[in-house]
C-alpha cells in the first residue's frame, strides 16, 4: 500500500516535471512554428482564415501593421509591415506562400499536421515545414530579436503571405504583384523561398524556369489493323514523338556531360499520350488504327532560352502543319519583362543587394553554394518579371530536400539558425541606403 502509494506520488511529481516543462516552452520560436504548420492549408482546399489570424496576432504581437487583402474572395493575401525610419526608400519585401500541397497521412511516420516534434533528433514533421512555412515563421522571429535589440531599420520591411502559390499562384501573387497596392508598396528588393540542401552551404536562386505546357495534335485517315498506309494518325504522332526525344536527349546530354545544370537546359518530358478507338465495352479496338492521337509534354526554359527560337521549333519541327498536326501552347509565365530584359536577378557584385546578401549570410559563419536557377517555379518570376532583383534562398543546409515528399521535417537547430541568419539579412538590408533606383 504504501509502496504503490509511493508510486503514485511519484508519476505525480514526474508529471508534474513533463508538464511544467511543456508550458515553459508554450511560447517559443519552435512553438510557434509547430502551431502555424498545424493549420490545415494544403489543396485542394486550404482554408486560409485561422493562419492569418494566427500571423496577424503574431504582428501584433510585435508591434507591427497588417493589413489583409482579397484579390479572389476567401484567398487572402497578408503584409505585415515594419516602418522604417526612411519610409521613402524603396522597401524590401519578404514572401511566402500560405498552401501546400496535399499529404498522404497514412504514408507518414507522424501525422502531416501534428507538427510532432522528435525529441532524439530534433526534427519537426509536417507539410510544409521546409515547403515554405519555416520562412514564413523564421521573418517574424528575425523580426522580434531584431525588435528586442532595439534595433531600427532605414528602409521599410514588409513581410507578405500570399495563397494559391502551389496552384501557379494566379490568385495570389500573380494578382497581387500586377496590383496598384503592390506599387505602391515601392519594393527595391525582395526574396522568397528555395530549397534545402543535403551539404554544408545554403543554396541560392536567381531565376526560376518558365513553364509551358505543350499538347501536339495528330489527324489522318482511320483505317484496319491490318492495312499498310501512310499518314495514319499515330504515324504522324510518333513521327513527332521522336524529333521531340532527340531534342530532350540532346539537351539532357549536356547535363550528363556536366557542362550544364539541370536547371540551365530545356527539359521536355511526356506527360501523356492519348489515341486509340474505344468499343462499346470500354476496351481498345485493337484492329484499328485511330483518326486522331495526341501527347502532352511539360517545358520548362531556362530564362536565356530564345521563346521565339523554340515555337518555330514546335510549329516546324514538333507539329509541322504539313503533316496535318497541330498544337498548342499554355505559357505559364514570361520569359522577358516588359522591356524585352530577361528575368533573372544578377548575382555578382554588379548587383549591391547580391553584396549585400552574401556578406549578411556569411557574417553568420555561414556559406552560399554557387547561385543556381530553380529547376521549377515559384511565385518569384511575378515580382521579378517588375524588373524588381529577388533572390529565392531557404536558409536549410545538411538537411534532405522533401518538399512535396512523405514525411517532410525540418530540424530545430536548422530552423534556429534560419531565423539568425534572416536576423543578419534583415538588419543588412533594411540598413541600406545606397542606390534608390531598382536595379537589374
Ligand atoms: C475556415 O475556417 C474558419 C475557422 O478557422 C471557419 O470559421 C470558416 O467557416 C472556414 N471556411 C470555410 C470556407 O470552410
Ligand atoms: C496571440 O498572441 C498572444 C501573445 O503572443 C498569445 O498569448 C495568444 O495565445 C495568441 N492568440 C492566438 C489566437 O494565436
Ligand atoms: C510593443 O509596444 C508596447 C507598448 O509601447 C511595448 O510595451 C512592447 O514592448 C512593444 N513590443 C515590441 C515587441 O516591440
Ligand atoms: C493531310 O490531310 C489531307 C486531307 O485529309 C490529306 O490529303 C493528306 O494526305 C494529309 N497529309 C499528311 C502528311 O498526313
Ligand atoms: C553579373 O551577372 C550578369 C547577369 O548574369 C552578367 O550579365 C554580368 O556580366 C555579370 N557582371 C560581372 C561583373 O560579372
Ligand atoms: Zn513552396
Amino acid at each position: 500500500m504504501a509502496i504503490s502509494h509511493l508510486y503514485t506520488l511519484f508519476f505525480l511529481f514526474f508529471f508534474s516535471i513533463i508538464k511544467s516543462h511543456v508550458s515553459e516552452q508554450e511560447n517559443t520560436p519552435i512553438t510557434r512554428f509547430q502551431r502555424y504548420l498545424q493549420f490545415k492549408t494544403t489543396h485542394p482546399n486550404p482554408n486560409y482564415t485561422a493562419p492569418i489570424t494566427f500571423l496577424i496576432n503574431q504582428s501584433k504581437s510585435l508591434n507591427l501593421t497588417s493589413r489583409t487583402i482579397e484579390f479572389v474572395s476567401n484567398k487572402p493575401v497578408l503584409i505585415i509591415t515594419w516602418i522604417g525610419s526612411n519610409p521613402k526608400l524603396p522597401s524590401i519585401l519578404l514572401n511566402s506562400h500560405l498552401d501546400s500541397v496535399p499529404a498522404e497521412s497514412e504514408k507518414w511516420i507522424y501525422p502531416p499536421f501534428s507538427a510532432h516534434y522528435d525529441s532524439n533528433n530534433g526534427n519537426i514533421y509536417a507539410r510544409g515545414a521546409q515547403d515554405d512555412k519555416c520562412i514564413g515563421v523564421q521573418y517574424l522571429e528575425a523580426i522580434r530579436y531584431l525588435k528586442s535589440k532595439g534595433f531600427v531599420p532605414i528602409r521599410t520591411v514588409h513581410v507578405s503571405y500570399v495563397p494559391e502559390e502551389e496552384i501557379g499562384g494566379f490568385d495570389g501573387m500573380c494578382k497581387f504583384a500586377n496590383s496598384l497596392e503592390f506599387s505602391e508598396l515601392n519594393v527595391g528588393f525582395a526574396m522568397d523561398e528555395g530549397q534545402a540542401n543535403l551539404g554544408d552551404e545554403f543554396r541560392v536562386f536567381y531565376a526560376d524556369r518558365t513553364p509551358w505546357e505543350v499538347v501536339i495534335r495528330a489527324v489522318g485517315e482511320p483505317g484496319h489493323g491490318a492495312k499498310l498506309y501512310d499518314n495514319g494518325a499515330m504515324e504522324n504522332l510518333m513521327k513527332s514523338v521522336e524529333m521531340v526525344s532527340k531534342f530532350r536527349e540532346s539537351q539532357f546530354d549536356f547535363v550528363k556531360a556536366g557542362k550544364a545544370a539541370n536547371s540551365e537546359v530545356v527539359s521536355v518530358n511526356p506527360v501523356y499520350m492519348k489515341a486509340g478507338t474505344v468499343s462499346s465495352n470500354g476496351d481498345v479496338m485493337m484492329n484499328m488504327q485511330p483518326s486522331e492521337a495526341e501527347v502532352g509534354y511539360d517545358l520548362r526554359l531556362p530564362p536565356m532560352a530564345d521563346p521565339d527560337v523554340m515555337k518555330k521549333r514546335i510549329a516546324e519541327e514538333w507539329a509541322p502543319a504539313i503533316r496535318n498536326m497541330t498544337y498548342t501552347i499554355k505559357e505559364k509565365g514570361m520569359l522577358r519583362d516588359h522591356l524585352g530584359r530577361l528575368i533573372m536577378t544578377p548575382a555578382n557584385d554588379s548587383n549591391p543587394w547580391w553584396s549585400i546578401f552574401k556578406q549578411a549570410v556569411e557574417a553568420t559563419g555561414e556559406k552560399l553554394a554557387k547561385p543556381e536557377i530553380l529547376a521549377s517555379t515559384t511565385d518569384a518570376r511575378y515580382i521579378r518579371a517588375l524588373g524588381i532583383p529577388l533572390f529565392g534562398f531557404s536558409p536549410m543546409k545538411n538537411t534532405p530536400i522533401l518538399l512535396h515528399d512523405h514525411n517532410e521535417f525540418l530540424k530545430d537547430t536548422v530552423f534556429m539558425k534560419g531565423i539568425e541568419v534572416y536576423e543578419s539579412i534583415i538588419s543588412a538590408l533594411s540598413s541600406y541606403e545606397g542606390v534608390t533606383d531598382q536595379v537589374i
